[in-house]
């Protein structure tokens, strides 16, 4: 079968020949796969950034945002049966720590889990795949235009429900509501795909939101968001520091960025007792300079959270394929446009190395 490989470290992609996988086990599920997204992990994999072949290979099938149809299950299989369609999760544990022992390898103590298409594990840029059925998620056939959208909602629900979790504990006394998003102002930094996912999720749990970003108004990702009722900020117009004045200050901050100057200063728009997670990764090495006392005791005396959040478990694939059937029932106009490229995957040099100002998702097309 056919696959997308890199050779980690360098610019080095292509099409190859590869084994069709097999199954081997009875809890075993094979999946041919439909559309797998290219993310930002994806683009900085083969500009020679973070990758790792898997043990004793010189190359990596990337690709970690799958969505794919069941065409063969083993005889323990109980989740799905053939023709049903799922998404495989990204990260296997380390199975030497408690968080990976428990399903929970999202939050792995060792750092020693793989991650299909990222970290020592091939991915599902690949015409087939199997794997275990503890990493299959089910995604309905109502949702199989945007299944594919299932892994980077997963991060922005992580993000959230963390962020909830944290919220409502330190609230307890007070507040006994369940959602404490509900009419909470939420501020989006970068409305690409993870912080538009974020955008849905938020709405859907009662949010105001504001998303920022630095392209024009008038343009496909400002008029998502305000399909949704959000509002768009641009950040070319208002200085990161002037964000609480424009807006008011932020309960909650969901950064989706990766530039580390713009995360820290974020901080400065997070209102008494509010919480700010992180999503985006930044690379390379830039140094920036930082006002730490300022920043600091701001934290300190405000009461405020700063989370990082990464990768996703089953539970928050569950949220997200929840979500997703939620905002294709309220927002079906503005779901169905993320995906805004289908390439075939003889053209996934395209895929990864064009970039258009309108460009949301990009999914390369293996059916
Ligand atoms: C993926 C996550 C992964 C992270 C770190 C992201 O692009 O969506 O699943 O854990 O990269 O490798």
């Amino acid at each position: 079968m056919k696959a997308i490989a890199i050779v980690p470290g360098t610019t080095d992609v292509s099409l190859i020949d590869v084994q069709e996988p097999q199954l081997s086990a009875p809890d075993e599920v094979k999946i041919r796969m439909w559309q797998v997204g290219i993310c930002g992990t994806d683009r900085e994999e083969v500009s020679g950034g973070r990758a790792d072949a898997p043990e004793g290979q010189q190359k990596l099938i990337i690709g970690h945002e799958m969505f794919g149809q069941v065409v063969e299950v083993g005889s323990a299989v109980t989740k799905v049966k053939e023709g049903d369609f799922g998404v495989f999760m990204v990260r296997r544990g380390c199975n030497q720590c408690e968080a990976c022992r428990n399903g929970r390898s999202d939050m792995c103590f060792t750092g020693n889990y793989t991650e299909r298409g990222i970290k020592g594990a091939d991915g599902y840029q690949a015409e087939f795949v199997v794997d275990k059925e503890q990493y299959l998620v089910k995604v309905l056939p109502e949702l199989k235009n945007i299944g594919v959208l299932t892994e980077p909602m997963s991060v922005a629900a992580k993000a959230i429900d963390e962020s909830l979790i944290i919220q409502q504990a330190r609230f307890r006394d007070f507040d006994k509501t369940e959602n404490w998003l509900q009419g909470k102002k939420a501020l989006i930094a970068g409305i690409g795909p993870i912080g538009l996912m974020a955008a849905f999720a938020l709405r859907l749990r009662g949010a105001e939101v504001i998303g920022m970003d630095i392209v024009d108004e008038n343009t496909l990702r400002p008029s998502i968001l305000k399909q949704l009722g959000g509002k768009y900020l641009d950040g070319r117009k208002t200085k990161t520091t002037d964000i609480d004045e424009v807006c008011g200050e932020a309960d909650f901050i969901f950064e989706a960025t990766g530039i580390a100057k713009l995360q820290i200063q974020l901080l400065d728009a997070l209102a008494i007792n509010g919480i700010y997670v992180a999503t985006g990764i930044p690379a390379g090495d830039r140094p920036i300079s930082v006002e730490a006392a300022t920043v600091m005791q701001q934290l300190v005396l405000k009461n405020q959270v700063l989370l990082g959040s990464v990768n996703a478990s089953i539970h928050h694939y569950e949220m997200a394929v929840g979500d997703l059937a939620a905002s294709l029932e309220k927002w079906p106009d503005a779901i169905n446009a993320i995906i805004t490229e289908k390439v075939p995957f003889k053209d996934f040099d395209r895929a990864l190395h064009q970039h258009n100002e309108d460009e949301i998702k990009v999914v390369v097309e293996w059916q």
